[in-house]
């Protein structure tokens, strides 16, 4: 096979648009088809639909490299390699909707010619159930493990290549781990069954260290313990690690919620009743409402106060806010009768659209404007270097709830704040000074 091997990319979301950016700059002629003819547009003009470190660039680069077109009959004709990368959002009974994934197989002939190679998240068992509805297709699994927010850094650096074909259709897992050679990571090469389903444990497992370690955090609040010190502790056993091992208001984005309940209903329709994700959800979802017993214990009833949220996307680094914290946040605020103000530094046209109650700021200190206290919910960088002294004094009551444990609590006491973190040592009651008597002036 030809080093520079045309490929077809199926959806150019934010798995297909990175691959195909990626491997444009592995030197692959690529072909990204989407069904979504503005969004092929705006690509056309060199014009990216997502925010992604590094992925303008990498457009610009590969301009000539890169064909987006509606029409999958110009991936056919070009590629025998068809990575779909089409999303698999979840239906109303927790299932991955495959009806994307069908509608792409529905273009292919069993022709032996082209393979479908999956970087779609699927259900375990969907590479078997598409090869029996089209006898003959050459089939590879190919899960894709890269982070919003440093998609391309992963794409380029990733800790391995899991592969997963059946013998017969060597030829296409060859042609793939090929394409990938370049990157120089552990291949994982195996049956397609247990391909998809590294990707889905992968996701399950990093989503229990996160609900563990906010029960750690829950827990060391009640008794005294730093979380932070804790997980300092646990992280440096090689066979735990640092990694994953963040507190903070529960786990959000597209994929964590949707593979655990995917990953929990597969098991349960194959007669397995996976106790432990069980758990992991429930945390999550308790954990993203815990900051309301946070803010009570200072302020009593939230019925007309108003409380500012710092930070909207799910993460930093991405506008991206499907299964954000803030959207949980927000309502259960509104729920309690408080009015609720929000700034995110690039997610504010999603927010508009997703949190039609909250009045949007154009800056933090817009948002914190008379707030009886601010929730930091995204760690954006910008929010390390805010002069708090200053944002305090706007505020009607200077009470920080740090979601994410990112800021330094001494800094925020100084400034006369009365700071919460999770599973940090709790603020006693009036650390702040009270309603009404903060000296503005300064
Ligand atoms: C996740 C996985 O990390 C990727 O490997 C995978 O490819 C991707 O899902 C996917 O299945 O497509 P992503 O959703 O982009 O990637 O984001 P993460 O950086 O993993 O963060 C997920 C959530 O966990 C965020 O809400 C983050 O705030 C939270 N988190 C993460 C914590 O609360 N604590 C931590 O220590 C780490």
């Amino acid at each position: 096979m030809s080093e520079n091997e045309p490929l077809g990319i199926i959806g150019v979301g934010w798995v297909g648009l990175v691959s195909a950016v990626c491997f444009a700059e592995l030197g692959h002629p690529i072909k990204a088809v989407d069904i979504d003819a503005e969004k092929v547009a705006l690509l056309r003009e060199g014009s990216t639909p997502i925010h992604e470190p590094r992925l303008d660039e990498l457009l610009e680069r590969n301009r000539d490299r890169i064909l987006f077109t509606t029409e999958i009959s110009e991936a056919l004709e070009a590629a025998r390699l068809l990575f779909c990368c089409v999303d698999t959002p979840p239906t109303y009974s927790g299932d991955a909707d495959l009806s994307r994934v069908r509608e792409v197989v529905a273009n292919l002939r069993g022709d032996g010619e082209h393979a479908l190679v999956m970087k779609s998240t699927v259900p375990v068992g969907t590479g078997a159930s598409i090869v029996r509805g089209l006898a003959g297709l050459p089939y590879v699994s190919c899960p894709e493990f890269l982070k919003e927010g440093s998609a391309i850094d992963d794409f380029m650096n990733p800790d391995r290549v899991v592969i997963g074909a059946a013998t017969d259709d060597a030829w296409a897992a060859d042609a793939v781990a090929a394409a990938y050679a370049p990157l120089g990571a552990a291949l994982v090469r195996t049956d397609v069954a247990s391909a998809e389903m590294v990707k889905l444990a992968s996701n399950a497992f990093l989503a229990t260290k996160i609900s563990f370690i906010n029960e750690i955090a829950n827990v060391s609040e009640e008794v005294g313990a730093d979380v932070a010190e804790v997980a300092r502790g646990m992280g440096l056993d090689e066979r735990i690690g640092a990694a994953f091992l963040r507190p903070g208001i529960g786990f959000g984005g597209s994929c964590f919620p949707k593979d655990i309940s995917a990953l929990k209903l597969l098991a349960g329709n194959s007669g397995y009743h996976f106790q432990l994700l069980n758990a992991v959800i429930e945390v999550n979802e308790l954990q993203k409402r815990r900051v309301i017993g946070k803010l009570t214990k200072h302020l009593g009833s939230l019925a007309g106060k108003r409380v500012a949220l710092l930070g909207l996307a799910f993460k930093p680094d991405t506008d991206d806010m499907r299964e954000a914290s803030s959207l949980v946040l927000a309502a259960r605020l509104e729920g309690e009768g408080a009015s609720v103000s929000g700034y995110d530094p690039v997610a504010a046209a999603t927010a508009a659209e997703l949190l039609p109650g909250v009045e949007l700021a154009d800056t933090v200190e817009a948002a914190l404007e008379g707030a009886d206290a601010a929730v930091l919910v995204t760690e954006w960088p910008e929010f390390a270097h805010l002069d708090w002294a200053l944002l305090g004094a706007k505020m009607a009551n200077p009470l920080l709830v740090d979601g994410r444990n990112f800021l330094d609590p001494d800094v925020l006491r100084a400034a006369g704040f009365a700071y919460e973190g999770i599973g940090r040592p709790a603020a006693a009651l009036g650390d702040a000074e009270p309603i009404g008597t903060a000296d503005r002036g300064t």
